[in-house]
């Protein structure tokens, strides 16, 4: 039995998931007005993956037959200055994701549910992941700094990201 308090819990991270994919879509249509076009696909890809996660999280509820109730998603930030911010603000981003995902396994712990618990262990590891790819990309940006040849170069690269939930399996 999930308890009230751990479906409320879930559904507001839904919600953050949601926002995740919307902050990382405006930050896609920043890129591309940038030309960036290697760096708004990076983002596409990313979006997408967080919709994965609020559908993830979307599903479990109802299958321990629970309620999914969406609420309203904040506007997202629409400019970011220059590429280095973007990223480190999506860093940023993801590291409260990370801590939002722990306090719902404090609560899954404390509840003593089980079930919970080894639902959110994909979430957790997914994490580590998430934070080190963008972590990656803030460190290359500090490096390369004003030269817009690393930029080009880094944007190639980024360009090569697809996304498919195939992967997530
Ligand atoms: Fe769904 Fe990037 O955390």
């Amino acid at each position: 039995m999930i308890s009230s308090k751990m479906i409320s819990a879930i559904n507001e991270q839904i919600n953050k998931e949601l926002y995740s994919a919307y902050l990382y879509l405006s930050m896609q249509a920043w890129f591309a007005d940038q030309n960036l076009d290697g760096m708004a696909n990076w983002m596409n890809a990313q979006s997408k993956e967080e919709d994965f996660h609020a559908m993830k999280l979307f599903d479990y509820l109802i299958e321990r037959g629970a309620r999914v109730k969406l609420k309203a998603i904040a506007d997202p930030t629409l400019d970011f200055e220059n590429p280095l911010k973007a990223f480190q603000m999506a860093l940023e981003h993801e590291r409260y994701i990370s801590k939002s995902i722990n306090e719902l396994m404090d609560l899954a712990i404390k509840e003593k549910d089980h079930a919970t618990k080894s639902f959110l262990q994909w979430f957790i590891d997914e994490q580590v992941e998430e934070e080190a790819s963008v972590d990656r990309i803030v460190n290359m940006l500090k490096m390369i700094g004003d030269h817009g040849h690393g930029l080009m170069m880094i944007d190639r690269e980024l360009a090569q990201r697809s996304y498919s939930p195939e992967d997530e399996e």
